[in-house]
């Protein structure tokens, strides 16, 4: 495996992420990942070099950091490079506050449960409008000062907002955003564009969430008759179980990226979920690693391969061309 650099933090990765959202998370009924499966598709991911882990204070509720803590156990903590997150409240009946008290309550609660003395990378899931993004930051400061974060980053949030906090970290000495974490995939570009832009100019390293569309672009559903929202699943699919999943995922563009998606696979002689996560990590303007979720090693082991697949430059503009119509008006979408 070759490994790249994330951004300006000077950590080596593989080119794709590891993200363990759907460990111990119950759907509609279902235990997507449950321990004995998310321990395989870890250890399966290690074997094939894979050494960057993402997770969140309340995956599986704490479940998902738990079970990584205890793999990690076996191993030399060092081979890896560690993301959580927080903003949802474990411990507070304030449910979603970047407090400095939250934060440094939901910093050890992580690292308690992921049996380490630091993180790699603690990322600030949604921004926090109540908190000063000042308060949060100084806290993270505190943080990385004793040792246990390394780096900064933050996920979803409006450009202006991400600018904010550089703006603050950088005015008050704090340690600033090296690393962001957007949802950004083939079909979703227009509403992240902007906070693109400001990563691309402050060298921060971008780990798309959700790559493929949660599953959408690797091809597996198909549309039922003209309509752009009733699809067909097959059974055991995040659509299946998920029922937010047409809300989030499907929509007119998405189904147009998809056909070139497929298009491209079929000439570079690859999967559409390999096409989707390569266009990602072939972005030109900032270095992106994308966090792909896989619920079986198969599919991790496909998505991995993803990472020896080559585009054109042809095909990688065919693929952000095809958001458009031939009056070059976007597709409807409804994310
Ligand atoms: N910061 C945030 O707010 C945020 C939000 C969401 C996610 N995340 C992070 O991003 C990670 C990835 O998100 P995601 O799970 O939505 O990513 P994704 O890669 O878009 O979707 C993953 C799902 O697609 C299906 N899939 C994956 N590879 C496949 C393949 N090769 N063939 C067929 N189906 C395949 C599987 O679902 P089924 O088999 O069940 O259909 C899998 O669970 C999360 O684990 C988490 O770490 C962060």
């Amino acid at each position: 495996m070759e490994y790249r650099r994330l951004g300006s933090t000077g950590l080596e990765v593989s080119p794709v992420c590891l993200g363990t959202w759907r460990f111990g998370k119950e759907t509609g009924g279902v235990v997507e990942t449950a321990r004995g499966d998310a321990h395989e598709l870890l250890d399966a991911y290690a074997e094939r070099g894979g050494n960057f882990i993402d997770t969140a204070n309340g995956y599986g509720g704490g479940d998902s950091e738990r079970w990584i803590g205890e793999w990690l156990d076996d191993r030399d903590r060092e081979d890896f490079v560690v993301a959580s997150k927080c903003f949802w409240s474990t411990v507070s009946r304030f449910q979603e506050n970047l407090s400095k008290k939250n934060v440094r309550a939901e910093v050890e609660g992580s690292l308690d449960r992921l049996g380490t003395d630091y993180l790699d990378v603690l990322y600030l899931h949604r921004f926090d409008d109540e908190t000063p993004v000042e308060h949060t930051l100084r806290a993270v400061d505190d943080l990385v000062s004793d040792g246990k974060v390394h780096y900064v980053g933050i996920s979803t949030c409006e450009a202006w907002k991400l600018a904010k906090g550089l703006w603050k970290a950088d005015v008050n000495n704090y340690e600033a955003f090296s690393v962001t974490q957007p949802l950004f995939h083939a079909a979703y570009y227009e509403d992240v564009a902007e906070y693109l832009d400001v990563c691309a100019d402050q060298d921060i390293a971008v780990c798309p969430y959700s790559p493929l569309a949660g599953g959408f672009l690797t091809g597996k559903y198909e549309r039922v008759g003209d309509g752009t929202y009733d699809i067909d699943a097959p059974a055991d699919t995040r659509a299946d179980f998920d029922e937010m999943f047409t809300d989030w995922y499907v929509s007119e563009r998405g189904w147009h990226v998809l056909d070139e998606v497929r298009a491209v696979a079929d000439e570079a002689d690859a999967t559409p979920a390999q096409v989707a996560l390569r266009w990602l990590m072939d972005q030109p303007d900032f270095d992106c690693v994308p966090i792909v979720g896989a619920r079986t090693v198969d599919q991790l082991d496909e998505n991995l391969d993803a990472i020896g697949v080559s585009i054109t430059d042809e095909q990688f503009d065919r693929i952000f061309e095809a958001r458009y119509d031939e009056d070059g008006d976007l597709y409807e979408t409804n994310a």
